[in-house]
């Protein structure tokens, strides 16, 4: 294929993906496949996400490098429950939110981490978070 063939392609397929295609609003909608859970414990070791991190609730993962005030739980009853979307992007996207901890910045792993090791972290801390909405509903709209 053409080059500017394979970018037509590329770019209808964004589109369709980002649900921006002819007749459908321009709100993201992204559906993603089900990680593993116990692949996505393991992957939380191997990129050392436990060295800043405790899981509500997961017990015999190493403990954390940072002093205890330092070390930021996941899961839990959280006053402001975290949403599948939002779970995503604390991953993705940690300079998002810069509101608190900030003399701790949680590094970007982007350019290591799959996207596979990515669903399957997701998909392991989910359920730690008590109140959050259903992870792999229809559709799922960003608000
Ligand atoms: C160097 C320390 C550090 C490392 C390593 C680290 N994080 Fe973080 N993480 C943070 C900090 C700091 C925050 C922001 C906490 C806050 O909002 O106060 C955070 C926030 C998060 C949140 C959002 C927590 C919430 O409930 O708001 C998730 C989820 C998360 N990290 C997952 C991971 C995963 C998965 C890894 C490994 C791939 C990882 N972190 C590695 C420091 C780290």
């Amino acid at each position: 294929m053409k080059t500017n063939q394979m970018m037509t392609v590329g770019v209808l397929a964004i589109m369709l993906l980002a649900g921006c295609g002819p007749g459908q609003d321009k709100r993201a909608v992204f559906v993603f496949p089900e990680g593993d859970a116990l692949r996505g414990r393991e992957t939380f070791v191997a990129l050392r996400c436990h060295e800043c991190h405790r899981i509500d609730g997961e017990a015999g993962l190493p403990a954390p490098v940072w002093s205890a005030e330092k070390v930021v739980v996941l899961g839990g009853e959280v006053p402001r429950p975290l949403s599948y979307g939002q779970l995503v992007t604390a991953v993705i996207h940690p300079d998002y939110d810069l509101a608190k901890h900030s003399d701790m910045r949680m590094p970007s792993y982007n350019e290591t981490m799959t996207v596979g090791q990515m669903l399957d972290l997701v998909t392991f801390l989910q359920p730690h978070y008590k109140r959050l909405q259903p992870v792999y509903s229809d559709q799922y709209f960003l608000h």
